[in-house]
């Protein structure tokens, strides 16, 4: 990608948006932003340490174009994503006289994204919203594809909506700035595209992913792009998941439950249970038959060579270490569950994921006993 700046487009006729993936954009981000506002006027919801590293060059952007700006700082982290501050966030709107005409842009990781668009669908029924996210995870995953979303006692993300963004614009000088564990976090993502359908991507990150995990920007460009082009073409096919966009899911059945056992405290980061979660889903396929146990050693030894956690075990540092029925209890009622029977992305081999609805509760509650043993 060599320094210039890559555009791809979401295409969902008039909800389709662009992506826009390159350096500096943040720091001319009103040239971008301008065509899509419907006047310039936004608000900026971010957290305390974007705020600190970003928000100053995004604000001196929009004060050089004349584009009115309020900003709305939340506190990071998962436990933002919850009713509580959902609600605080609405009143803080609504007391900045925002109208229907007015865009808000989530400046910050997946917490900030997610949070930010789901109250733009809801306020005054629904306004524009922008992406400007920051972290590795933010930019290949949740600020594409319109999930919005909190979480509940119940679990992740089980009350949000469906609101594509307006824009999106992946700066990589962001991710220079953000913690190795984080990067590292956003990184099992990334891998989990190569795993789905793209073995040739995965090859190229055995050996490039090094290079990117150390801040090499042709090589963070490339992996955004292609990530982001994959998840693109998911969500034009089957933007409300009604098919394949669950392969977007990999790793996640088992992620979600291991978030949910660890009360989202900190301990265990998204992309790091994804980690976790996708080693699972394939030593589960293989234990099924369906995949070569090469494959799903081969996984994990990228995964752990790179720094990012693979077992189960790990889990038990600082909690409690969920048991095998806990877990599937979990599964059981995360969204992507059906009646009694769980549904997970399997697979037959790197990049040959598919959606399986029917695998039972005992199958898995045997193969993670197996693995506590
Ligand atoms: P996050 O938003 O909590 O950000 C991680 C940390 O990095 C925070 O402490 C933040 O302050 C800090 N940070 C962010 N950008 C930074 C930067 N450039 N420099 C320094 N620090 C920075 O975590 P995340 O991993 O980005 O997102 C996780 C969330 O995304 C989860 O809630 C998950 O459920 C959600 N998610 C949503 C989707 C979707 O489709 N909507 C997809 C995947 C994940
Ligand atoms: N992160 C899964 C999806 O966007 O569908």
């Amino acid at each position: 990608m060599n320094g210039a700046i890559a555009r791809l487009g979401v295409e969902l006729a008039e909800r389709g948006y662009d992506i826009l993936v390159g350096s500096g954009l943040i720091a001319d981000a009103a040239r971008h932003l301008a065509p899509v506002l419907k006047r310039p006027r936004v608000v900026i919801v971010t957290d305390p340490a974007v705020a600190a590293l970003h928000l100053g060059a995004f604000g001196a952007s929009l004060d050089a174009a004349h584009i009115r700006h309020d900003c709305l700082v939340l506190p990071a982290g998962e436990a933002t994503k919850g009713f509580a501050r959902l609600g605080r966030l609405l009143d803080d709107l609504l007391d900045l006289r925002i109208d229907r005409n007015t865009t808000l842009v989530a400046l910050g990781g997946g917490v900030i994204g997610d949070i930010a668009g789901f109250a733009a669908s809801i306020v005054l029924r629904g306004i524009d919203y922008i992406q400007i996210p920051t972290t590795l995870l933010a930019q290949v995953d949740s600020s594409v594809g319109g999930k919005t979303a909190v979480n509940t006692r119940h679990g992740k993300n089980l009350v949000g909506a469906f609101h594509q963004p307006r824009l999106v614009l992946a700066d990589l000088d962001a991710l220079l700035t953000l913690p190795r564990r984080e990067l590292l976090a956003g990184y099992a993502e990334v891998v989990k595209y190569g795993l789905i359908n793209d073995p040739a991507f995965f090859d190229w990150l055995e050996a490039h992913g090094p290079a990117l995990l150390a801040g090499d920007k042709a090589a963070l460009g490339h992996a955004v792009m292609t990530s982001c082009q994959a998840k693109a073409r998911i969500v034009a096919a089957d933007e409300r998941e009604t098919g394949d966009r669950a392969l977007l899911n990999l790793g996640h059945t088992f992620a979600h439950a291991l978030e949910a056992e660890t009360a989202y405290d900190g301990e265990l980061l998204h992309g790091e249970a994804v980690a976790i979660g996708m080693v699972l889903a394939f030593q589960l396929s293989a234990r099924l038959g369906l995949a070569p146990a090469a494959d799903a050693a081969r996984i994990q030894g990228h995964l752990e060579q790179v720094g990012l956690p693979t077992k189960l075990p790990r889990l038990g540092q600082a909690t409690a270490l969920p048991t095998p029925a806990r877990i599937v209890d979990s599964m059981a009622s995360d969204k992507k569950a059906g009646d009694g029977q769980l549904t997970f992305i399997l697979t037959r081999g790197i990049g040959r994921a598919f959606i399986a609805r029917d695998v039972a509760r005992d199958q898995v509650s045997a193969f993670l006993a197996e693995l506590c043993n």
